[in-house]
């Protein structure tokens, strides 16, 4: 399962980079909006520094500028993937756009229908929005379980499911036990994700009593720390 990282902020983006573990990047209009930044020049930055795929949203609603936005937006690094809204004109674009070979996120996903039609419109991704429809009393993950067994039904469609709007850490377990491709998870998730009680607790214990044995694996002021230090 690929883990995206749903934020524009680069502070937060640098330093889970550095975990390894991020494969990807998704961004919207208020996540941007959020930043500061100019779209472009934070687009191009978060491209640097994670290799993978990084979603940037057009903002227009009329095909012919979406195409537009998604064209420049596309040429600001080989990694950009151009993320459009579920509506007619949004899948119109997806369709010219990956018909020439750019990636394209499909978002604002809200029924299992509306991924059906992203996956015929060529979409790379299709972001069903899990916490969204939580926050309204209809069930998120069943939406990731119907879009998951129809996309499994017809192997021809390559569209990945990448599950959106994740609120907390059930949120990501339930979507990889139900084989959802992708998760895109805020920074605040994604630290949850490292803690628990019991991992706090065990090695609070294993240092104490380590401590008591007045043992050191590194020897200190060895030619291996020195060199340490140096680097
Ligand atoms: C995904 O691509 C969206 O940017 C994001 O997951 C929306 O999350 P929210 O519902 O917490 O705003």
């Amino acid at each position: 399962m690929k883990f995206f990282i749903d934020t524009a902020d680069l502070n937060e983006i640098r330093e889970l980079a550095t975990t390894g573990l991020l494969d990807g990047v998704t961004t919207n209009p208020s996540l941007i909006a959020k930043s500061g930044g100019n779209i472009l020049e934070v687009i191009k930055e978060i491209c640097d520094v994670v290799p993978g795929d990084v979603s940037a949203e057009v903002t227009a609603t009329d095909f012919h500028t979406m195409l537009r936005e998604g064209q420049k937006l596309a040429k600001l690094a080989d990694n950009v993937v151009v993320k459009v809204p579920l509506t007619m004109d949004g899948l119109k674009t997806c369709k010219a756009l990956s018909t020439d070979g750019t990636k394209v996120n499909v978002t604002l996903c809200f029924s299992a229908a509306q991924a059906l039609l992203a996956a015929k419109a060529g979409a790379t991704y299709i972001s069903p929005f899990v916490g969204r429809l939580d926050d309204i009393s209809i069930d998120g993950m069943g939406l990731i379980a119907d879009i998951v067994q129809i996309y499994a039904s017809y192997p021809a469609l390559e569209t990945e499911v990448l599950v959106a709007s994740i609120r907390h850490p059930m949120h990501l377990v339930e979507a990889a036990k139900m084989g959802a491709d992708v998760a895109t998870l805020p920074p605040s998730v994604i630290r949850q994700l490292f803690k628990h009680p019991l991992t706090d607790s065990g090695l609070e214990s294993f240092l104490k009593d380590w401590e008591g044995t007045g043992q050191s694996i590194l020897e200190p002021n060895t030619s291996d720390e020195k060199r340490e230090r140096a680097q």
